[in-house]
């Protein structure tokens, strides 16, 4: 990899402790940026840290719990303050429950909207601001091919990832042209701990791979590789878009 698009960039990931984030916050510090790894987990936070540094980059674990308006600029205030004003935001953190609608409490359907979604609005409104006072930025929200589909089990999850898909058309309108805004809506991607039971169901995993056009399943960097374009140059005539991370799944119904 040779591509330095973030060379003096500071770049902020939420959910980096762990799979998808990880790999998005490695892939940025490769590219040349500083990196705000922030967690619920701050243990995690500080493995993805070590991975940064021992790989010669630099990034800095920061706790917060999304879904506390309070904590996210806390956190925000923080990276800004040890690595420099922020210039990207990738939220990624997530949660998922597979669980029937008749079958969900309360509380799982509220906690998914408020971490998935909801946490999303409070990055924003903490970090935006400093991004239009110095006149650019670009936001990476991490949705879900779950919010464009129907699927079993994916009710509450779903609404949250469809909810991310359309906030992002919003934020695109009201924060242009000075920060892009776009979404990336994954398919299967193995590996991550949200996937652990998933991965480990060899019949369900042949199934999607088999309906997967790219014959495989997803991995964290293909994600991260997505993001790191969207939130580059490369990406400045993109802002309200939706790119599907997915191998083709969604593409096709028949491929017979
Ligand atoms: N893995 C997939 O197949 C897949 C597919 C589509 C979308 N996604 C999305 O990608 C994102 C990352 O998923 P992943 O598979 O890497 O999951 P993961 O569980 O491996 O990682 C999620 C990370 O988010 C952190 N997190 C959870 N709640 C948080 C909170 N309240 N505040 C801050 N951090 C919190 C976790 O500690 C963890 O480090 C999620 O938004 C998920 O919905 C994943």
């Amino acid at each position: 990899m040779d591509i330095r698009r973030y060379d003096g960039k500071t770049v902020l990931v939420t959910g980096a402790g762990y799979g998808i984030g990880r790999a998005i916050a490695l892939r940025f510090t490769r590219e040349g940026a500083r990196v705000g790894v922030l967690d619920v987990d701050l243990e995690t936070a500080g493995e993805t840290v070590g991975l940064i540094a021992s790989a010669g980059g630099v990034a800095h674990a920061v706790r917060a719990d999304v879904s506390k308006s309070e904590e996210v600029k806390k956190a925000v205030d923080e990276v800004a303050s040890t690595l420099g004003p922020i210039d990207v935001l990738v939220n990624n953190a997530g949660i998922r429950y597979v669980r029937k609608v008749l079958e969900m409490t309360d509380e799982e359907w509220n906690k998914t909207i408020a971490i998935n979604l909801t946490g999303m609005f409070y990055l924003t409104k903490a970090v935006a601001p400093q991004m239009l006072a110095r006149g650019g930025g670009k936001i990476v929200n991490v949705g879900s091919m779950s919010g464009l589909i129907g699927q079993l089990g994916r009710a509450a999850y779903g609404a949250s990832k469809g909810g991310v898909l359309q906030l992002t058309r919003s934020l695109a309108v009201e924060l242009g042209p000075t920060i892009n805004v776009n979404a990336i809506a994954p398919g299967y991607i193995a590996g991550t701990a949200m996937m652990r039971e998933v991965d480990k169901d060899t019949k369900n995993v042949e199934w999607m791979v088999a309906s997967t056009l790219a014959r495989r399943a997803g991995t964290p960097e293909d994600v991260a590789g997505a993001a790191a374009f969207l939130a580059s140059d490369d990406a400045s005539f993109i802002t309200g878009a939706t790119l599907l991370v997915d191998g083709g799944f969604s593409a096709a119904r028949f491929r017979a």
